[in-house]
């Protein structure tokens, strides 16, 4: 029998095999040594990412069906990030936990990995790390929050933020409810509750193949979660005697199938960057133009915020992912393998929808076709992507003087200015705000609309960025333009004035500048000015590196998989 990754460290009689098993003793029987699988916990808990603050709770129950199973489960801290908190944008930061993390899953001796996230980066990047690595591996969703209620009515994380505060722009609601409304938006452990980013990356976790039939969506507080992490320590066990590798489990097929769970669900629309991302450290080979070829004609089912009313808990009550997934079989791959090494389709045979209200069935949907849509133009030469289920319909097609922003800085400097120029017809577009300009191609693109236009009623623009916009956001935003201003896109030379046709059922998104007179033209000297320039560390290898949103935004030389092979020992 081959020796397995752990063995190769804590096997034999010699003084590095002494070495590696003395200093982990601390409690650890002999037996621990025998040969059986080592688990890392990758545990993304930490006090600054509130939404994964009870990760430690759900990793003791990892170790106790991780050691029910005869192996030995060891908690592995890695880099964490709280969406709200580390600036300029967690974004930033994504590719370098999902190196960090890659690493030190290779670094250490352990034999495979459950992965344990929640808040929004986290689950990409410990799928992007777990890909490169190709460890067997796991993922634990935290689970969304529990819903809070304000007024009398439930309020969803981040979507009702962007509603109150232009309740209090708009003036018809004072700061001291507004602030009084904080504790109830966040009324429990876990991540937000709206199908925002956090919310889809944990479903699509499920749809790729890559955690417990049936758990993804489970609340955050819900006793059904460190049941399903008990029984996900005991499966990662199994999975490492089979050798169940993500490279096995995330194969074309299951990337499709989150495209296709990604529209019924109307999920996040930051699930196409980290989507791409997963896929290129696989080599799987993934485009842009797949969510728009499999995932645009596939209908909105479920009734969630931002596109809907309800919440996660909802969901999950309704009968959750799995009763989602089985309205849509038939567009789904029956190939497509999951950590049971059955395929998903396998496991959707007891679903049901409990709550049509929430749960829409296929012949009822809230709209016909809800995937994401690609637009190309001379404004967006390598694409851009629109979710028309968070848009308004009669904005999907349209024709507007342009309103140009040369940074954030800008927009909010200009943006309630009395004497802005703009209608409710004008398109405002933000530039700077793609990977390498801001940098980290932060969620701005979901511009706060001008003060003015607000008071008149006016509740939705058509707007253009560079940048990704929140998963609980909405409005007909169009975003991840690329390439973007500061790597030469042609949004750096689109002026004030010049006119912007936006037409998403033609899938185009131009200015109506002749293309040598807009290719003639030099890049606005103020935003070239506003681009990052960072001199050290990290953010200049980021800016150096990264490539742009249609390609997943990744780090150049992180594409791809170095597989789990350590070449040398330490001492
Ligand atoms: Fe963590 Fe929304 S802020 S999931
Ligand atoms: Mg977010």
């Amino acid at each position: 029998m081959a020796t397995s990754r752990s063995g190769q460290w804590y096997g034999g009689a010699d003084r590095n095999a002494y070495i590696h098993r003395a200093w982990m003793r601390r409690g650890l029987p002999s037996h621990a040594f025998d040969g059986r699988p080592h688990i890392a916990i990758a545990n993304t808990a930490s006090d600054l990412t509130p939404c994964n603050m009870h990760l430690d709770e759900v990793a003791e129950h990892v170790k106790r069906g991780v050691w029910e199973a005869g192996g030995v489960p060891l908690n592995l801290p890695v880099v964490s990030l709280g969406e709200t908190q580390v600036r300029p944008t967690a974004m930033l930061w994504r590719n370098m936990a999902a190196m960090a993390i890659e690493e030190m899953l290779r670094a250490n001796p352990i034999d495979a990995v459950v992965l344990l996230g929640g808040c929004d980066k986290t689950i990409p990047a410990l799928l992007m790390a777990a890909a490169s690595a190709d460890l067997p591996a796991v993922v634990v969703p935290g689970g969304p929050m529990l819903t809070g209620h304000f007024r009398g009515v439930p309020l969803g994380c981040g979507t009702d933020v962007w509603k109150l505060s232009e309740e209090v722009r708009a003036g018809t609601l004072g700061a001291a409810e507004f602030q009084r409304s904080e504790s109830s938006m966040i009324r429990s452990k876990g991540h937000c509750n709206t199908m925002g980013t956090a919310s889809t990356m944990g479903l699509l976790a499920e749809v790729l193949g890559m955690t417990l039939p049936g758990l993804a969506g489970t609340p955050a507080p819900d006793s059904r979660l460190l049941e399903g992490a008990h029984e996900t320590g005991r499966l990662i066990v199994e999975m490492t005697a089979a050798e169940r590798r993500p490279s096995t489990v995330m194969t074309r097929g299951s990337f499709l199938n989150a495209i296709v769970a990604l529209a019924a669900l109307g999920g996040s629309t930051n699930a196409v960057v980290h989507l791409l991302a997963i896929a290129g450290r696989l080599g799987v080979e993934l485009t842009q133009d797949d969510f728009d070829r499999t995932g645009a004609g596939v209908p909105l089912l479920v009734d969630l915020q931002p596109a809907g009313r309800h919440l996660m808990d909802d969901l999950h009550r309704a009968g959750g992912l799995h009763a989602v997934l089985a309205e849509v079989r038939d567009l789904l791959d029956p190939q497509a393998s999951t950590v049971t090494g059955r395929p998903l389709v396998d496991h959707l045979d007891d679903a049901r929808i409990h709550d049509h209200d929430v749960i829409r069935p296929r012949h009822r949907p809230l709209q016909a076709e809800a995937g994401i849509a690609v637009l190309y133009g001379n404004l967006a030469p390598d694409g851009a992507v629109v979710k028309p289920a968070a848009a308004s319909p009669e904005l999907l097609r349209h024709r507007g003087p342009a309103v140009v922003f040369d940074s954030v800085e800008d927009l909010h400097a200009r943006l309630d200015d009395p004497d802005l120029d703009v209608t409710a017809d004008s398109v405002l577009v933000l530039r700077g705000c793609g990977p390498k300009g801001y940098p980290g191609m932060p969620e701005v693109s979901n511009m706060p609309l001008p003060a003015k236009l607000l008071a008149k009623g006016v509740r939705d623009m058509v707007r253009i960025c560079d940048g990704r916009m929140s998963g609980t956001a909405y409005g007909t935003v169009v975003l991840h333009v690329a390439p973007e201003a500061a790597a030469g896109g042609p949004l750096a030379r689109v002026r004030t004035g010049d006119m912007i046709v936006l037409d998403v059922p033609s899938r185009r998104l131009d200015v109506d500048v002749p293309d040598a007179e807009l290719a003639a033209r030099e890049p606005a000297p103020a935003a070239v000015s506003a681009f990052a320039r960072p001199s050290r560390g990290w953010q200049r290898l980021y800016v150096e590196t990264v490539q742009q949103a249609n390609t997943g935004a990744d780090l150049d030389f992180l594409v791809g998989s170095s597989g789990d092979r350590v070449a040398r020992e330490s001492h």
